[in-house]
């Protein structure tokens, strides 16, 4: 279906012709809405080319606009704007097609490309802090938006299940049983099919094994020999690593459900091993990469670098394989699995440089059949009031978990506050604030841009009023407890546009444009922007109207279409967030 923005492109493109400028012109939303809904500034660029000036351009483009069905009146504003107005019956046949084709005509500006979307990261046996929830909302949310746009997406979650942390581990169940099978060299048998520890165990195991080998060398050295271990096929190591591997993919898979933050492959570090050693052989072989100190090292730096950009890392000295070689071994791995085109890492801004190295590397030494595209989506720090990364009180690493349980009890207590009579079971009560905690949570880190840092400030986030996820909720449980009222109400009459209702329309029929901007940004934020223009929009249009007492049948059935349009929409828009709709609170 033809746009709005095309049509008047159009038709405003012929009059320019018509009176001599032989030019194709745009059309943009108008910056005051006093003086009409859409406007051309054209005449302004064209000035100096026609020897004119801008405002008898616009005159004469004006004289020669003939009558255009969706026009209600066109006028020119000095120092040469055409400013339009859109006729109310004609837009509101237009929004109702609109709304039921905007899906298709926001795909039809998506790349289809395969996608991959790396985000997630959590790591084995650490347990996932902050930083980890950051890369959760805002890869769920790009994912989702590239699948709205068409690409053949895929999230991957990628475990940080291949490093140190691994060997620490090991040596720690080491020196406290050491008798298991795991640990006997000789041991020819199949090994046990569950964990030797459980998952408590492993959240302190992995600290106090952390804090021995900062500590001591000793302790150090026997960490990093069992990684190497690990990592060479030792049989023992590798069952054990497994067994510890499956425990805290369920406990994770349980942490990102309760999140509505879903993966489709469950890949880690450890899943590129089958390619790294090719990879290794190949880089080696290319002719750029070479040995210092040992290790194998690829130089990335470029003429021109602002800043010294460090070379690539290969191998250890040594011999085992570093963050560096397993993303490098990633790439030709989803190359050859997945036939990727695309791959989106939602990662830390501290990571960038990795990234660089990472992405030059590739390129440098011509691994890949066809290019891909690497996009490093960065993101910002969750900071304490103190501007520093979030902390727990006694100064130690926050957990997601308690940070959720804070989130969700300040999200209960606002609830309750807000309601006059205790209408809702505690049960439910429960239900409605854990959803409108994680709106709480999730809308405050997307909405402002990503490569910000921002403070975690619980009061502001947990607000019914102003930008916040709980004002969104709220905006839609208003439009459908009005919904429900008058569920009853039928009327026959054609969908017309009243009056101020206007506006509430004219912003509905911008919902392509700025999901499209947001997936070429890949910035959530601008969805954010959206809803809660959209959630002001229809508040102020039900501040102004009595829905359920409106006399008029025609006046009242044109509300309730946009009510069910509005509602519609930032449906739509919270989905792409992953943010869980909700039907009272
Ligand atoms: N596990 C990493 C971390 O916690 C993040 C992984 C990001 N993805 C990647 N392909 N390197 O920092």
């Amino acid at each position: 279906m033809e746009l709005v923005e095309e049509i008047l492109a159009k038709e405003l493109s012929n009059a320019f012709k018509k009176s001599g400028y032989n030019e194709d012109v745009n059309v943009q939303i108008c910056s005051l809405e006093n003086l009409g809904d859409y406007q051309c500034c054209e005449p302004l660029m064209l000035a100096k080319k026609y020897h004119k000036s801008p405002m008898q351009i616009a005159n004469d483009v004006l004289s020669n606009l003939g009558k255009v069905e969706l026009i209600a009146n066109a006028s020119v504003a000095a120092p040469g704007y055409i400013n339009i107005f859109l006729d109310n019956f004609e837009l509101a046949k237009y929004l109702v097609k609109y709304l039921k084709h905007v899906d298709e005509i926001v795909k039809k500006h998506g790349e289809k490309k395969n996608v991959i979307v790396d985000y997630g990261g959590a790591n084995v046996a650490k347990p996932l802090h902050v930083g980890h929830l950051r890369t959760a909302i805002i890869g769920e949310s790009i994912k989702r938006l590239c699948s709205y746009l068409g690409d053949n997406t895929l999230g991957d979650v990628h475990l940080g299940d291949w490093g140190l942390q691994m060997g620490m581990v090991i040596t720690e169940i080491k020196r406290m049983q050491p008798n298991l099978v795991y640990f006997d060299e000789h041991y020819k048998g199949k090994y046990p099919d569950f964990s030797p520890v459980t998952l408590d165990e492993l959240s302190i195991l992995y600290p106090k094994a952390s804090a021995r080998a900062k500590s001591d060398e000793n302790a150090m050295e026997e960490a990093k020999q069992a990684t190497f271990e690990l990592q060479h096929g030792r049989r023992g190591y590798l069952a054990l690593w497994k067994n510890i591997l499956e425990l805290s993919k369920k406990d994770l898979k349980k942490n990102y459900d309760n999140l509505n933050v879903s993966f489709d492959l469950w890949l880690g570090e450890s899943d590129s091993r089958k390619y790294y050693e090719e990879v290794v052989e190949y880089t080696k072989n290319s002719g750029y990469a070479k040995l210092s100190q040992g290790a194998w090292i690829v130089d990335v730096s470029e003429e021109g670098d602002k800043k010294e950009v460090p070379p690539f890392i290969l191998l250890k000295s040594d011999g085992s394989v570093l963050y560096s070689t397993t993303d490098l071994a990633t790439i030709v791995q989803r190359e050859r699995e997945n036939n990727v085109d695309k791959i989106i890492y939602v990662v830390d801004n501290r990571q960038e440089m990795h990234f660089t190295q990472v992405f030059r590397c590739v390129n440098k030494i011509k691994i890949l059949k066809k290019p891909i595209e690497l996009c490093f989506v960065g993101f910002g720090t969750m900071n304490g009031k103190d501007g520093k990364p979030y902390k727990t009180r006694d100064g130690g690493v926050m957990q997601l978990s308690v940070l959720i349980q804070d989130v969700k009890t300040k999200a209960l207590e606002k609830l309750k506050l807000s309601k006059q009579e205790d209408l809702l079971l505690n049960d439910e009560m429960e239900n409605i604030a854990n959803v409108i905690a994680l709106a709480a949570l999730k809308f405050a880190d997307l909405s402002i841009y990503r490569t910000k840092d921002y403070i975690f400030d619980v009061d502001k986030f947990t607000s019914f009023e102003g930008k916040t996820g709980p004002y969104i909720l709220y905006t839609v449980t208003r439009a459908k407890s009005i919904l429900n009222k008058v569920k009853d109400f039928s009327s026959n009459v054609d969908f017309e546009i009243f009056g101020e209702d206007r506006k509430l329309a004219l912003i509905l029929i911008q919902f392509h444009k700025e999901i499209v901007l947001a997936y070429k940004s890949l910035s959530p934020n601008l969805i954010c922007d959206y809803v809660y223009k959209l959630a002001n929009a229809f508040n102020s249009f039900y501040a102004k109207s009595s829905i359920i007492y409106e006399q008029d049948t025609k006046i009242k059935s044109s509300k309730i279409e946009l009510t069910k349009l509005t509602l519609e929409v930032i449906e739509k828009c919270l989905k792409l967030l992953a943010i869980k709709s909700l039907d009272r609170m």
